[in-house]
């Protein structure tokens, strides 16, 4: 017998119980008699947010790295990078004496409204599912446990408490679900920990599909399930959906509802038992990791710095940056000293240090003369005075740098914003600003997209900084200097206008209820399959430097969907500048039997370059960067036929391409039913197969019934009209011809088909 089994056989059914519920707000219930440790878990996801005395719910924080946030790392789409944020994230836990880390968040960006976008990485799947793979390898190769959240589908903070997110299980399981799933098959986080929402229905905390069925036995979760905070709603209903620990603690209810449903024979003990593992597995790995000590708070600064630098957009750049020969820079905005660096809510640190934009600046600026001017006020107020004094110092000087970042009111945990909008003053102070001095770049923080289109046509630059963590002054600097050449590359789109989002019809629902109508097209692929233009799209961000692909090749011309095939592009830097280019494989299929997106993801990397230097970048393709989800078959599935292989610096700006022909392996099952239409019949191999004796005949008979190939009767070719009918109903039409009724007919034809192998 292992010993946590020993363990458990020991422990008494109120003591599993109360194991199943925290101990307190950040505390799991240590049994002392039995050498269970207490196990603190605390947030997340860009930090290490953990209050001085982890047995008191809301105090301040002690002082932690507050590294740039899930949108300004994705941007970085590096993840090496990525992972040493990891690795500092667990040394801090260490030092801090933290378990596990309640993060990373991998929602889908399906609405830039949703207020915490800021701690998601991505609109894409597959982008958001790497970097949330790769945090979880570097935390976790310290012996600390991460927790990826917030499983599944809280893609609003709208009702996020109450509000049931309906879709269709495709739209499940290619776009809200594939980032969990990358997360658990890549990196095994410790803790998976539920939404607060429904999804169809059924909330996350009682989800047995979700917790159990498809978390643990498709994809093989082997950590334990904690709800987030106040999630659950039926303790004894949570525990059999395999949701293990109910956070936070202490609730003496639960204890006894969980004890007397065993008791009355309504849980199953063995239930408990197997949460209770599940919890003591974490809790006695978490112990073997021995906590205290220090971290290294500079070397992490650094890191913040470097990754800040990494992630930050240079969204449009008329050749006035790298900042260089300027010897008077007006600099103007409250978030040039105010550093506007992260977000409000459970994610919010205690820095250790803070960078303060404008002193960074002047520290690289040399001999520069630089001015300070306010620019807008704290909050969403007007106040023309400040934009007066903002516009004279713009004019004295040789450039302005405009530094705007969101009022917190206008996004954060608990709510959604109300819009995309800058506020009045601060397009007003841009447009004033500009107006007065051309050589104008903005720097923007915030966590999520903004408009542009009052103002950027003005601008001469404008750098998209996130909430890019405490360093992310110095970044900024490090970038408008030219110390770093930007790299870094939007993760999700920025549309023109609100209007043109995709969630736009449906969000934020109604009647608790919100129907995820656009289905897989989010993000880019709703811009792409619709052609609506966005401001800037996906994967788009400038380099100081230029990039050439060229000679774009497959491993092979044709390949097996269970091979994958490995593409590859050679990527020159023509500028004069060493940089890193964010290189984007997407893949389109030029056929399907279900709609698809025009172009999808499937792999990246980031590579540095000299000027002049020439690298091979090589991407593996495999089943899935193929496969979609086939609702009918309830599996993955790829379809013979060609593929496009995109090779974009940018999903709108695609460099080269190559196409392979893929040969499926799948013997999928007939799904052939009485319902099955004559198209189906004909497009099913099988169907075709039992119906081609008769089928000739059937049609001949059809259109002489009408009036022959024209359709002379009906003025159309009468097979135009069928094919969409059930099979039965177009055997109606053949009269006599059958020797039996369309449905026995349809019955034997169906038998034949099922026999076939
Ligand atoms: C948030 C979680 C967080 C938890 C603990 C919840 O309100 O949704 O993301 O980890 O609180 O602070």
């Amino acid at each position: 017998m292992t010993q946590i089994a020993e363990v458990i056989q020991k422990m008494t059914l109120e003591e599993k119980a109360a194991l199943c519920t925290g101990a307190g707000p950040w505390t799991t219930t240590p049994v002392d008699r039995l050498g269970i440790p207490e196990m603190t878990l605390t947030d997340g996801p860009h930090g290490v947010r953990r209050v001085e005395d982890v047995h008191t719910f809301l105090s301040m924080s002690v002082p932690a790295t507050c590294f740039p946030t899930a949108a300004s790392m994705a941007s970085t789409w590096d993840v090496d990078l990525i992972h040493q944020v990891g690795e500092a994230l667990a040394k801090e836990c260490i030092a801090l004496e933290v378990d596990v880390i309640l993060g990373p968040g991998v929602n889908m960006k399906r609405t830039p409204l949703c207020g915490r976008n800021f701690e998601y990485f991505s609109e894409d799947p597959y982008l958001a599912g790497e970097m949330a793979a790769s945090i979880i390898n570097g935390v976790q190769s310290k012996g600390i446990g991460t927790s990826l959240k917030h499983y599944a589908a809280n893609n609003q903070e709208t009702q996020r408490l109450t509000i049931s997110a309906e879709m269709d299980e495709r739209t499940l399981r290619e776009i809200y679900l594939p980032a969990f799933e990358a997360a658990v098959k890549k990196a095994q986080p410790w803790t998976v920990m539920c939404a607060y929402n429904k999804i169809n229905g059924v909330h996350a905390a009682e989800n047995h599909r979700l917790l159990t069925e498809i978390l643990r036995d498709e994809w093989g979760f082997e950590g334990f399930v904690v709800s987030d905070w106040g999630a659950v709603h039926d303790r004894v209903e949570a525990l059999e959906a395999g949701l293990d620990l109910e956070m936070p603690g202490p609730r003496e209810v639960r204890v006894k509802a969980v004890v007397e449903a065993v008791r009355a024979g309504e849980l199953d003990e063995a239930v408990l038992d197997e949460a209770v593992r599940r919890i003591l597995t974490i809790v006695f790995q978490s112990a073997e990791t021995k906590k205290g000590g220090s971290f290294d708070a500079a070397a992490h600064h650094a890191l913040a710095r470097q990754a800040a630098a990494d992630g930050m957009v240079l969204l449009k750049n008329n050749g006035i940056l790298p900042l260089g020969s300027q010897k008077r820079l007006a600099v103007i905005g409250r978030s040039a000293k105010q550093a506007y660096y992260q977000g409000g809510g459970s994610s919010h640190i205690n820095p250790t240090q803070l960078d303060n934009p404008f002193e960074e600046l002047q520290k690289l600026a040399g001999d520069a003369e630089l001015t300070y001017a306010e620019g807008y006020p704290a909050d969403e107020s007007f106040d023309q005075a400040l934009i007066d004094a903002a516009c004279e110092n713009a004019r004295s000087a040789e450039t302005a740098l405009v530094f705007i970042s969101l009022p917190a009111s206008k996004e954060s945990e608990g709510f959604d914003r109300p819009d995309l909008d800058l506020t009045t003053q601060q397009i007003a102070l841009i447009k004033a600003v500009t107006a007065v001095q051309p050589n104008t770049v903005v720097v923007l923080n915030n966590g999520a997209p903004v408009a542009m289109s009052a103002w950027i046509d003005d601008a001469a630059a404008v750098l998209e900084a996130w909430m890019m963590g405490q360093a992310g002054g110095g970044a900024i600097a490090d970038v408008l200097f030219g110390k770093t050449n930007p790299s870094g590359k939007l993760a999700e789109t920025f549309p023109l206008t609100l209007i043109d989002t995709p969630a736009y019809l449906n969000y934020p629902g109604e009647n608790r209820t919100v129907r995820y109508g656009e289905g897989i097209f989010i993000g880019y692929r709703y811009y792409d399959a619709k052609a609506v233009a966005p401001l800037f799209p996906f994967g788009h961000g400038l380099s100081y430097t230029t990039f050439e692909y060229r000679n774009p090749r497959a491993s092979a011309a044709a390949c097996r969907d269970v091979d994958g095939v490995t593409v590859s592009v050679d990527v020159t830097n023509t500028g004069e500048l060493a940089g890193k280019e964010v290189v984007q494989v997407y893949v389109h299929d030029r056929k399907s039997s279900l709609a698809r997106p025009p172009k999808e993801l499937k792999s990246f990397a980031k590579v540095a370059l000299e000027p002049g230097e020439t690298k091979t970048v090589t991407f593996t393709l495999d089943f899935r960067s193929f496969a979609y989800f086939h609702p009918a078959y309830a599996q993955w599935v790829t379809e013979d036929g060609e593929f496009d292989i995109l090779f974009g610096a940018s999903s709108a700006d695609i460099r080269q391409s190559t196409t392979v022909t893929l040969q499926s392996t799948l013997k999928l099952p007939c799904i052939l039913t009485r319902e099955s239409t004559l198209r189906e019949w004909t497009e099913d191999p099988r169907g075709m197969r039992v119906l081609a004796p008769i089928y000739e005949q059937m049609v001949a008979g059809m259109r002489a019934n009408f009036g022959g190939e024209d359709g002379e009767a009906i003025g159309m070719d009468p097979m135009g009209f069928m094919m969409d009918t059930p099979l039965s109903g177009f055997f109606h039409f053949q009269g006599a011809a059958l020797p039996k009724s369309p449905e026995e007919t349809v019955d034997e034809l169906l038998e034949q088909v099922y026999q076939l192998p």
